[in-house]
Order: structure tokens, then sequence, then C-alpha cells
């Protein structure tokens, strides 16, 4: 649950990242955007109500699954 957390938290900012370029363009697209953010603070939300902040270690967990994460949106932004 925890690593879902972080996830998802890293998926959620990405996604609004492009809602914010797309801006007013891409109407279709953007909708379809939205629509898959809030699948995934829904996924966020059910980890969170089943404990995810009561890992072991969870900060440093999280921290790290997170910059794994953003390493990775970075790397396939650029491949
Ligand atoms: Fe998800």
């Amino acid at each position: 649950m925890a690593c879902t957390v972080a996830v998802e938290t890293e998926i959620d900012r990405h996604y609004a990242a492009q809602l914010a370029q797309l801006a007013d363009e891409e109407p279709a697209l953007r909708e379809t955007i939205a629509q898959f953010q809030a699948e995934e603070l829904e996924h966020k939300a059910t980890a969170l109500d089943l404990g995810a902040e009561q890992a072991v270690a969870y900060p440093l967990l999280s921290g790290m699954i997170r910059a794994g994460c953003r390493l990775a949106i970075r790397l396939s932004e650029r491949l």
C-alpha cells in the first residue's frame, strides 16, 4: 500500500503537468487524462485507507519509490 501511494502521487503530478501543458488544446485528450488521473487518485485513497502510512520506514520508503518514479517518467519523456 505504501508503494501504491508513492507511485500514484507521482502519476498524479505527471498527469497534472500534462493537463497544464495542454491548457485548452486537445479537449478529448484532456478528458482522457483527467479520467485516468481521477482513477489513480482513487487508488491512492484506497491505499491510504488500507494503512499505507503505517508501513515500516514509510517516509524513507515513499521517498525512494517516488524518486524512482520521477526518474522513470523523465526517461520515458526522452525516449
Ligand atoms: Fe493505479
